[in-house]
């Protein structure tokens, strides 16, 4: 109920207060509307424009604010302010599937993005990880091709198995982030009981200018919980917002979910000579060659006040790097590096990083950027616009930036996926993965959901590639996966078609093991 005296009066964009929130302006009580009803104009006109371009992936997520604590010393391998003996850094996380869009479910099978802007005294750093150590390609100009496989078809607009695995087979080195997927860690509980991985080496550069190889692993203090395909389907149908409610809620009640931060390190020279490529992003380091080492705890603990300012606004850059933190030769980082910072000036604007959220919270900005749209911070007048100057405007400093990372590299321009390296291949991490890793109530689980999903295959030589697909990762779990699909082609040949002339009862068992 309205209450003049205590409800604040409703105004334009432009603060006047406006008359009614009900009536538009007319001639008569029955007559036409009023061109020069500015405030009816503006209402509708705004709402014509209240969505940015969704994220072309990881569209549907979300994220809430906390903080990294470092409790270690890792200042051996990094002069990174964020990362020195206890320091505290504000930090936003954006958790996310990667195919679907806004509104999909959350429990969709799906790696799931795991995004970090710590906001560091040097600047912004982001981590944009995702909840698997791997990836399905190992060079960037496969990932359109790649997510367009994994999204729609132009016609129909339906999402396709046979495209997943046409490309999936096509593109052997995707075998062991599809095992990984395939298996129970392709569908989280919720983004409380999951890890998080930086995924790509990166490179870290101590106060002497000494550099390290590294991987981030976000292990989670919640432990990993996992739900059965026929729960995700389930909640699939009733809450297609699963996680983002189990997140908020959690936080809401002060269960804060926390993570906690290792690294691993390899020495600079280790990279020329080890047994497989260190840059390839298909690729995990065993654990057994290069050990953990912890440095901190990541605890999330506000929600967002606002979810489109805060999160869908929220840009994350792997170009965001701080002095201390670099780069890698994986081709799949460099081609990030170039992705993102685009898909931002595009989806929200030239002056993205100017927005609350984006903007650095605990550093300065004396850039020489001006203008463009929605432009809101600047110089003060006096600040000369170029460099360089006579007139004390900024001037940059490789002492403050420090050693801003590389690595040898010589040749010619050439476009190759050449092996170096004597374990330089597509399906040997996946086959210790099914073989060494899971037990054998996950081996059986991971040959439903293979055959769950390669039933849905209609293509006959597509199938018999993707079953040869697997029989290289490991010719027993193929061989499982083939001889599913076959008594489950057979029970369907069988079953009686209903009136339609389709098979019904047969498509939705396939349904619940997909
Ligand atoms: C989002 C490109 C590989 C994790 C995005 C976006 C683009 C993109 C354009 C949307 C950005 C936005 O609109 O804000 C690419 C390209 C890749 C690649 C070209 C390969 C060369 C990866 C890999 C990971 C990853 C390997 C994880 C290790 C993410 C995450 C997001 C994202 C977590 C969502 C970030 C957020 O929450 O805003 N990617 N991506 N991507 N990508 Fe990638």
């Amino acid at each position: 109920m309205t209450d003049t005296t205590t409800n604040p009066p409703t105004t334009t964009n432009s603060g006047a207060p406006v008359a009614s929130d009900a009536h538009s302006q007319s001639v008569g009580a029955d007559g036409p509307i009023a061109l020069h009803d500015h405030y009816l104009v503006e209402k509708l006109a705004q709402f014509n424009r209240e969505k940015v371009p969704e994220r072309i992936v990881h569209a549907k997520g979300g994220g809430a604010f906390g903080t990294l604590e470092v409790t270690e010393d890792v200042s051996a391998y990094t002069r990174a302010a964020l990362f020195q003996p206890g320091v505290v850094t504000e930090t936003l996380a954006r958790f996310s599937t990667v195919a679907g869009e806004q509104g999909s479910p959350d429990t969709w099978r799906d790696p799931r993005g795991f995004a970090l802007k710590f906001y560091t005294t040097e600047g912004n750093y982001d981590l944009v990880g995702n909840n698997t150590p791997i990836f399905f390609i190992r060079d960037g100009i496969k990932f359109p091709d790649f997510i367009h496989s994994q999204k729609r078809l132009p016609g129909s607009h339906l999402r396709n198995n046979d495209m997943q695995w046409d490309f999936w087979s096509l593109s052997p080195e995707s075998a062991h982030q599809v095992t990984w997927l395939m298996g129970d860690r392709g569908l989280p509980a919720s983004w409380r009981h999951m890890d998080g991985f930086g995924s790509h080496t990166y490179q870290w550069i101590n106060a002497a200018g000494e550099r390290f190889w590294v991987k981030y692993h976000f292990k989670t203090n919640q432990g990993i919980e996992i739900l059965s395909q026929e729960q995700a389907n389930q909640i699939a149908g009733e809450d297609a917002d699963f996680h983002i409610r189990d997140l908020g809620e959690a936080i809401d009640r002060g269960d804060f979910p926390s993570w906690t931060l290792s690294v691993q390190i390899m020495p600079y020279a280790d990279a020329a000579t080890y047994r497989f490529n260190p840059f390839d992003l298909t690729k995990v380091w065993p654990h057994g060659d290069y050990p953990l080492h912890k440095v901190g705890t990541l605890t999330l603990n506000r929600n967002p006040a606002n979810y489109f300012a805060e999160i869908e606004q929220a840009t994350f850059a792997p170009s965001n790097f701080v002095p201390g933190i670099a780069a890698s030769p994986d081709k799949m980082l460099l081609a990030r590096i170039f992705s993102y910072a685009d898909a931002h000036r595009y989806r929200v604007g030239t002056n993205h990083a100017q927005l609350p959220v984006n903007a650095p919270h605990a550093a300065p900005v004396n850039s020489y950027s001006k203008d463009g749209a929605a432009r809101y911070s600047f110089n003060a007048a006096s600040t000369p616009v170029y460099a360089p100057n006579s007139f004390g405007g900024p001037a940059a400093s490789a002492e403050a930036a420090g050693d801003t990372g590389g690595w040898e590299s010589d040749g010619e321009l050439q476009r190759t996926a050449a092996t170096l390296h004597a374990e330089d291949d597509d399906f040997g991490q996946a086959g210790t993965l099914v073989r060494e890793v899971l037990d054998d109530a996950a081996r059986e689980r991971l040959v439903n959901n293979i055959a769950g999903h390669v039933g849905q295959v209609t293509i006959p030589e597509i199938k018999a590639r993707a079953i040869q697909y697997w029989k290289n990762v490991d010719q027993n779990l193929g061989e499982r996966v083939e001889a599913l699909l076959a008594t489950r082609e057979l029970d369907a040949a069988a079953a009686p078609p209903n009136a339609a002339g389709l098979n019904r009862e047969s498509e939705s068992d396939v349904a619940l093991t997909v």
